[in-house]
């Protein structure tokens, strides 16, 4: 088979490619190892800012979205009991962001490739890339038990952290940066009503927790947890007052609780490989670098990377120039490190430990009450939470 781009991976990286691929009348190929129930089901992020809603809109997959979706032009702040708002929108020269969750966003990314007649082949399996750095790149993959080749010109790594496209790119040329946390996300669906009009991020001496939501009747709730916890420790009685006890305010206030239809422990890293580009490979998303949560930046991420990466292929296919191509990990990088620097700034801001001393818990209260009352403070929590632009000059 032949095709102009490969897509490793139906991620909203890969999906949102194809798709603004599609717009410029470029050919592409979509391989996803899971199957279409499973990438539809799983449930990953949450919150999509204002760069990512105008992408979805742009490639016209947005209409659910604006229907369905919960704009918030603010959310909160809490500490020592006490809650804070952030006018998102006043601080970021009018943007928002909307709670629209991965899932959604991926299955109307999938409807819209089949709306334009075009495929996704799921469930392959043992994919390997050749030729990369030849004009002729080359994926192998297997399907039903067949071996089979797809030959292309470019070649899309949106394979997630895990897959093989990062490693494609020699050992000798990529440099990659990865910091662990010792803290982990536990993460919780409720049938329950939402806690507040706003999400709420709160830092209490006990650990972060952070209220979030899906619709009126399903909410998304995260606890700070040790990232080596075991969920069978979490009962769903230790979770609600975990949950109340960290965001409680000075006025009694209680979080609407309901059944736990789903519960579970996360990681957290931030990583990024440097370079994104190898020969004819681009890598873009979670394949090239991940951040901790708590910015809420990851699918964000992955929506800009290739914004860029096709508007590289797009300027190639129409004027054979590699201009725009060859600066594709110079412009990505440039945002990442910053929504990096904010994943890790908002973590660090938010999470507490019992081995901070008081010199150190101190000065994480001054900064939260800088950033939540100075206006230089709010500005740098809005700009950054409602996303940067895409820096393309020099
Ligand atoms: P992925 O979503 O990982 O997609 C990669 C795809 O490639 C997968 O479908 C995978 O099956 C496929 N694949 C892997 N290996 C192979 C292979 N060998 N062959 C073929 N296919 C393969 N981000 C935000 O922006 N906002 C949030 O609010 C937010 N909240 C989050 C909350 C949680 C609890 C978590 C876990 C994540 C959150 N994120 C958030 C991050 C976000 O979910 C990810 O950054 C996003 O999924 C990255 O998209 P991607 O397409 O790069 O990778
Ligand atoms: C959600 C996830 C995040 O990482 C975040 O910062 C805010 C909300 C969510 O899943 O709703």
């Amino acid at each position: 088979m032949r095709t102009q781009v490969g897509i490793i991976g139906a991620g909203p990286a890969g999906l949102i490619l194809a798709q603004l691929l599609h717009q410029q009348g470029i050919d592409s190929v979509i391989l996803e190892r899971k199957s279409r129930n499973n990438i539809e089901g799983t449930v990953k992020a949450g919150i999509l800012e204002q760069t990512t809603i105008d992408i979805l809109r742009e490639i016209g997959v947005g209409d659910r979205m604006n229907r369905e979706g919960h704009f918030h032009d603010g959310n909160y702040f809490q500490f020592n009991g006490e809650r804070r708002r952030i006018d998102l929108k006043k601080y970021s020269g009018g943007k928002q962001v909307v709670v629209y969750p991965q899932h959604e966003v991926i299955i109307d990314l999938v409807n819209a490739r089949y709306a334009n007649g075009k495929d996704i082949i799921f469930d392959v399996e043992d994919v390997t890339l050749h030729d990369i750095d030849t004009d002729k790149p080359k994926i192998k993959y297997r399907k039903n038990g067949m071996d089979e080749e797809l030959i292309c010109d470019f070649i899309a790594g949106c394979d997630g952290f895990h897959g093989p496209s990062r490693q494609a790119i020699p050992d000798n040329i990529r440099k990659e940066h990865l910091h662990m946390y010792k803290d982990g996300w536990l993460g919780i669906l409720s049938d329950s009503a939402p806690a507040a009009d706003e999400l709420v991020y709160a830092n209490h001496e006990r650990g972060f927790a952070l209220l979030s939501t899906r619709t009126p009747i399903l909410q998304r709730h995260y606890l700070q947890v040790d990232a080596n916890d075991d969920i069978a420790n979490w009962s769903d009685d230790r979770i609600w007052t975990e949950l109340n006890e960290r965001t409680k305010t000075h006025d009694g206030w209680q979080i609407p609780d309901g059944p736990i239809n789903s519960k579970g422990i996360i990681q957290m890293r931030s990583f990024i490989c440097e370079t994104m580009q190898y020969g004819r490979l681009f890598i873009a998303g979670d394949a090239a670098h991940t951040v901790p949560p708590t910015g809420a930046k990851g699918l964000n991420l992955a929506a800009t990377d290739v914004k860029v990466m096709a508007r590289g292929m797009a300027e190639f296919y129409q004027t054979g120039s590699n201009d725009l191509l060859d600066r594709y990990s110079e412009i990505c990088l440039r945002r990442v490190w910053k929504a990096e620097r904010f994943s890790s700034f908002m973590t660090k801001l938010l999470h507490t430990n019992p081995n901070l001393d008081s010199f150190e818990r101190g000065i994480q209260l001054a900064d939260l009450d800088y950033y939540t009352s100075y206006e230089a403070g709010l500005t740098m929590i809005a700009e950054n939470y409602v996303g940067l632009p895409i820096e393309w000059e020099k």
